[in-house]
């Protein structure tokens, strides 16, 4: 299950280049379980046919009021009340111009103002050359079309088709896709500010070589997603990792344990939910060479001493605000064996409510992962699902938990 599961999305197209890009958008929300109705407005048809839509929707894609196959001739009146959001992508400078007029001598922009406004949302994608989208007509327009209760996506910004660069491109499909989900999503964490560490550690050895491990930051930048999704503020602060940021979330990114904890101090301060997914490297070489290592050809190997790192979760967890509970602690636990025992053993230890165990071995760099809740009425296992199901299940569970204590 997700946001979309079961939803219905018209999709709207208006007429641009990024028309090529609402194939694979068209693609991935039926993928993510939503039933997809394209509209295509004339203009959008010298882009792209009608025929690629409807096979990657698997519905007949409409095109116009005056289409008599609907028996009540009422095309508009149809589309719009069937469904749980219409979505433009993309969305061109002249359908915002007609939005904000209200026009509706075609069948987008008709069933755009046909639509019931309290019930059925309009999530606008626009797409335009730079120029087209800083001209302050389009931009008069949009503020119109938002007040009067659209909700713009926002644009990209980089290369255009045009060979210009600069805003105005259309958001990719899968962000677009994240976007909806998120509209989709209900609020668990309304108002909470949530930090997150991920990934792995980095500690140098020299200035090319270092000690790390397999962690792949893939459940933490889940867990960010999701929180983002459920309405909380999210910063996350990621060690070495090759992970697009979650839209919404603001990264920061770190290499060793102690840069980890700097800059968790810098922005704990204002949180009221820390979680610590990030595999920290438990020790760091004492001291840093200042230039490489050079194996001298003797057989004589370096020899390294090592110094513990930080504990950035026990540290955070003893401080005040956690311990007056205005900070709720989760900690994760890598285990080999024995989960129950270890997590329950390592919540004590670490001082915190809340601590989600997982086999490491089995989850390092995977898509999926099964979870085991240990907290202070006992234990409860989330069964093997991708990493995206479990954080959104994760939030669900800290909200509630949340909830509870307050
Ligand atoms: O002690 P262990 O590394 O197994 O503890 C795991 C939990 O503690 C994780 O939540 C991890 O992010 C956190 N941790 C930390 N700083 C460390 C070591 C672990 O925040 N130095």
């Amino acid at each position: 299950m997700n946001a979309l599961t079961g939803k219905h999305i018209v999709l709207g197209l208006s007429g641009g280049i990024a028309c090529y890009k609402a194939a694979e958008l068209a693609r991935l929300l039926v993928k993510a379980g939503a039933t997809v109705q394209v509209v295509m407005t004339e203009a959008a048809e010298h882009f792209i046919t009608a025929v690629t839509l409807q096979a990657l929707t698997g519905r007949a894609v409409a095109t116009s009021q005056w289409d008599m196959r609907e028996p009540n001739a009422m095309a508009h009146i149809n589309l719009s009340r069937e469904a749980d959001a219409i979505l433009i992508a993309p969305c061109s400078a002249d359908f915002i111009a007609r939005l904000a007029q209200g026009r509706s001598d075609e069948l987008l922009s008709l069933l755009c103002v046909a639509r019931p406004i309290e019930r059925v949302p309009l999530l606008l994608a626009p797409a335009m050359n730079r120029e087209m989208w800083a001209h302050p007509a389009t931009q008069r327009n949009l503020m119109q079309a938002v007040a009067d209760g659209a909700v713009s996506l926002g644009v990209g910004c980089g290369e255009q088709a045009c060979g210009e660069t600069g805003d105005g491109r259309m958001l990719e499909p899968a962000e677009i896709l994240e976007e909806l989900e998120a509209f989709f999503t209900p609020k668990w964490l309304a108002s909470e500010r949530v930090l997150i560490t991920a990934g792995p550690t980095f500690e140098a050895i020299d200035p090319v070589r270092g000690i790390t491990n397999h962690s792949s930051g893939k459940m933490g930048f889940a867990i960010a997603r999701a929180a983002r999704e459920a309405g909380a503020q999210v910063t996350l602060v990621a060690g070495p990792v090759h992970l697009p940021t979650p839209r919404g979330v603001a990264r920061v990114d770190v290499h060793s344990a102690q840069n980890m904890l700097e800059t968790v101090e810098q922005h704990v301060a204002t949180a009221t939910l820390f979680i610590a997914t990030a595999a920290v490297a438990d020790w760091r070489p004492a001291a840093v060479a200042l230039h490489k290592l050079k194996k001298d050809g003797s057989g004589a190997v370096p020899q390294l001493s090592f110094v513990e790192n930080p504990d950035i979760l026990a540290q955070v967890a003893a401080s005040a605000r956690a311990r007056h509970g205005q900070l709720y602690c989760v900690g994760f636990a890598a285990e080999s064996e024995d989960l129950l025992a270890n997590a329950s053993a390592k919540r004590k230890r670490k001082g915190v409510p809340l601590l989600v165990g997982n086999i490491g071995p089995a989850t390092f760099g995977q898509d999926d992962n099964a979870l085991l809740l240990v907290d202070e009425a006992g234990a409860q296992e989330l069964p093997r699902a991708s990493k995206r199901e479990l954080g959104r299940t994760l939030v669900q569970q800290i909200a509630e938990r949340l909830r509870s204590r307050r």
